[in-house]
């Protein structure tokens, strides 16, 4: 055969799926597509496009249909997958450990108040009638009660499905990635990420630009296009003013959970 074919021949150089060795957990609404646009920039990186939702949707479909959903890589390319809502599904731990015990975990944390104001942002643009946020945060008309069984609440009390996690991973085994400071300062933490993963830091600052417009980090080029351009109208929408005093209570509410979420990864991410 020709050259080429010849090379691919040889095991480590043709391209297969594999089973991830790296996923992003959550959380959603904290960065998580902008988390894996800017790691994929990498060239030893490769990662599923769209989120599989494997774990959560699709296990009974077992792990040879999810690693067909797995991108092609050659040996030495890490596979990546990101799919939210694996952190707070309960089952998910410990299908992941069954799958592979030294998965690596990525999870993308940010300040749970403006992450349910970003969660209802986004349910609210794709339902025509939605009500106010401050009438679905709290339980009655006052903003006494927190209803915490409001999926955009309930899913920022972070601490309580980071422990059902460290049943099964060591905390060695998971990064946290500030999703403020994935806006503040990208190179900063792809950086982290690149270490974790055992990588050359090939992504770094150069990659970036601030679009003042937007008001959020861009690319200067990707995989995908070699022109400048930020991640989709999806991503960094415009929040409705939410009552002061509204917000005052769900940081009271939020405090002692983040307290335990400060303590269980030994980062205090001062989200007030
Ligand atoms: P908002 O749209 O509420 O601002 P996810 O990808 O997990 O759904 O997270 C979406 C959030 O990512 C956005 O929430 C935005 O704040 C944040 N984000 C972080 N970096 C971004 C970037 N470079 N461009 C756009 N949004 C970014």
């Amino acid at each position: 055969g020709s050259p080429k074919y010849q090379l691919l021949r040889q095991p480590g150089l043709r391209p297969s799926r594999h089973l991830p060795d790296t996923l992003i957990i959550g959380v959603k609404k904290s960065g998580t597509r902008a988390l894996l646009e800017f790691i994929r920039l990498h060239p030893d990186v490769r990662a599923a496009g769209s989120e599989v939702h494997f774990f959560d949707r699709h296990y009974q479909r077992g792990l040879r249909w999810y690693r067909h959903h797995m991108p092609y890589t050659i040996e030495g390319q890490i596979t990546m997958e990101k799919t939210p809502s694996y952190f707070v599904t309960k089952e998910v731990p410990q299908r992941v450990y069954h799958m592979n015990t030294a998965t690596k975990l990525l999870i993308v944390v940010r300040d749970p108040v403006t992450r349910a104001i970003s969660d209802y942002t986004q349910a609210a643009s794709k339902k025509a009638d939605m009500k106010r946020f401050e009438q679905l945060a709290f339980v009655n008309g006052s903003y006494s009660v927190v209803d915490t069984t409001w999926g955009p609440v309930k899913i920022g009390v972070y601490s309580r499905y980071l422990e059902r996690w460290l049943l099964y991973f060591p905390l060695s085994q998971l990064l946290f990635i500030s999703g403020e400071r994935l806006i503040m300062d990208p190179a900063y933490e792809i950086g982290r990420v690149q270490d974790f993963l055992g990588l050359k830091r090939v992504v770094t600052e150069k990659h970036f630009y601030f679009n003042a417009t937007k008001g959020f980090p861009c690319l200067f080029k990707s995989e995908a296009r070699s022109t400048p351009h930020c991640l989709g109208k999806t991503k960094g929408r415009n929040h409705p003013h939410i009552d002061p005093s509204a917000i005052e209570r769900l940081r009271e509410f939020y405090r002692p959970f983040n307290n335990k979420f400060y303590q269980l990864t030994g980062i205090n991410f001062a989200w007030a």
